[in-house]
């Protein structure tokens, strides 16, 4: 007599096959680039995803180039690149290859500030501060390419810069007599500020 079929176990019984491992997706390679930045060149190896405002400050040390809004609304990670103001956190570093980039950091010279960056001082066209390497960026922008721009243009050009506490007549004044200074015109002594100065020091006793 022929034994009857075995039944085949129920798929409950079934021993549980161990779920296959899902491949770990492959890690993004960080790539290399030469960044060349406030006139130096910098071989940097950075993650392809990252932001040239990102490279700036987590890679090349450059803090002075603000976090914002990282959305491109408030300017405050302005920075020039050949010639033109840029939002840095909307641009990818791996395409600033080969690109000239200028930052808060390169405005200054052996000399002193930049014409920009004393006029704000002396002005006190900033009060935190979180926004001024925006300002400056953009502004200096502007006066390489206008050298005699009016309160219109100024006002047109730094619409994209957003500042929370000065108020922007201050910064608009600064860019004006940083035009003048750099334009060679007198410009008017600001009380309590030595003009003699390279860092705008408040003189003494005032
Ligand atoms: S951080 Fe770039 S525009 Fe706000
Ligand atoms: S000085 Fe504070 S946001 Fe502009």
């Amino acid at each position: 007599m022929t034994e009857p079929a075995r039944e085949s176990a129920s798929p409950a019984k079934k021993k549980a096959r161990a779920p296959r491992k899902a491949k770990a997706p492959a890690r993004p390679r960080k790539v290399t680039t030469t960044l060349r930045v406030n006139g130096e060149d910098h071989e940097v190896a950075f993650l392809p995803h990252k932001t040239l405002l990102e490279v700036l400050r987590e890679d090349l040390g450059l803090t002075g180039t603000k976090h914002g809004c990282e959305l491109g609304e408030c300017g405050t990670c302005t920075v020039v690149v050949d010639g033109e103001p840029m939002l840095s956190c909307l641009l990818l570093a791996v395409e600033c290859d080969g690109r000239e980039i200028t930052t808060v950091e390169g405005l200054s010279t052996a000399q002193g500030p930049h014409p920009l960056q004393r006029a704000f001082a002396d002005l006190n066209a900033a009060q935190c501060g979180y926004c001024t390497p925006g300002f400056l960026c953009a502004s200096k922008a502007l006066l390489d390419r206008d050298p005699s721009p009016s309160r219109d243009t100024i006002r047109e050009e730094l619409a994209g810069n957003l500042c929370r506490c000065t108020g922007y007549g201050k910064i608009y004044e600064a860019v004006e007599r940083a035009a003048a200074v750099m334009r060679g015109e007198p410009v008017p002594p600001v009380p309590g500020i030595d003009p003699a100065s390279p860092t705008g020091e408040v003189a003494r006793g005032c």
